[in-house]
């Protein structure tokens, strides 16, 4: 892929990008606003961000928008939160579609309203055949409930008779999980001050270069997107090798 207009090469714009976008909460709050006034923001926010990556010849960009752990919060939160999904998605994917972007969803769909589904389902088809920006939200998602709905589908193919048990390794694991086919994130972003993985995804961040920024969500821009990126390029991305410098001894 060509490096857009402002990079130094393809190699070093990350194919996939993760992002955990928090702290809308503590934004509106700083603010005297409702919690859920942040979640709109924060919304505008994901927006914004969508159409930046696009910009910058990114391929594929995952954000994480509720976690498994986000069911226990208020139900008043929880529900103000589907609203909003439920209203973005009426609203953001015919431009989405046209656009060029491929809409994916992840996590346990079961636990979401029929109408969220509904909206989920006929996004992800109507955009099947676009491939400028590939955009997977992660919703209801959590990186261990990947991982046991990936064992739970190998455990019932090695039941059937179609695998055998020694034949499991990282491959068909990887093949199981929800990102499947897609690649590996490159880099993860999280915003809103705190330096953890909250249950994302937990095997696909293996060697993902980790990005953590004060910034609130709401606050979060182009501009912040690509100190990101320059911290992306800036890294010396090993996989456990020893990498030789020409020149070095
Ligand atoms: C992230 O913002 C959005 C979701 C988790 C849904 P928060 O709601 O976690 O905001 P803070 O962290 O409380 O500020
Ligand atoms: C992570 O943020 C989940 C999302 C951004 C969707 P949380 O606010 O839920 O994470 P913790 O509670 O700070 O770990
Ligand atoms: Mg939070």
């Amino acid at each position: 892929m060509a490096a857009p207009p402002g990079q130094s090469s393809a190699q070093t714009v990350p194919e996939h990008v993760a992002v955990i976008m928090d702290g809308n909460g503590r934004w509106a709050r700083s603010r005297g606003m409702p919690r859920a006034a942040g979640h709109r923001a924060g919304v505008k926010s994901a927006k914004a961000i969508v159409q930046a990556c696009g910009e910058r010849g990114i391929r594929v960009l995952t954000l994480f928008a509720f976690s498994s752990e986000n069911w226990s919060r208020p139900r008043s939160e929880v529900s103000a939160l589907m609203k909003l999904m439920l209203e973005a998605l009426g609203r953001e994917v015919n431009e989405l579609a046209q656009k060029g972007v491929q809409l994916r969803f992840v996590g346990a769909r079961h636990r979401l309203s029929e109408d969220i589904q509904n909206r989920m389902a006929n996004a992800e088809q109507c955009t099947s055949g676009n491939d400028k920006l590939i955009l997977v939200i992660a919703l209801g998602y959590g990186g261990r409930w990947d991982l046991v709905q990936a064992a739970q589908e190998l455990a019932r193919e090695v039941r059937d008779g179609g695998l055998e048990p020694e034949a499991i390794d990282e491959e068909s694991i990887s093949r199981h999980l929800s990102l499947a086919p897609l690649p590996d994130p490159d880099l993860l972003i999280r915003t809103g001050g705190e330096s953890r993985i909250s249950n994302f995804l937990l095997w696909n961040l293996a060697y993902s270069e980790l990005y953590f920024t004060d910034c609130l969500w709401p606050d979060f821009d182009s501009s912040g997107l690509d100190e990101a990126l320059a911290f992306f390029a800036s890294r010396d991305r090993r996989f456990g090798r020893v990498v030789e410098k020409v020149g070095s001894a």
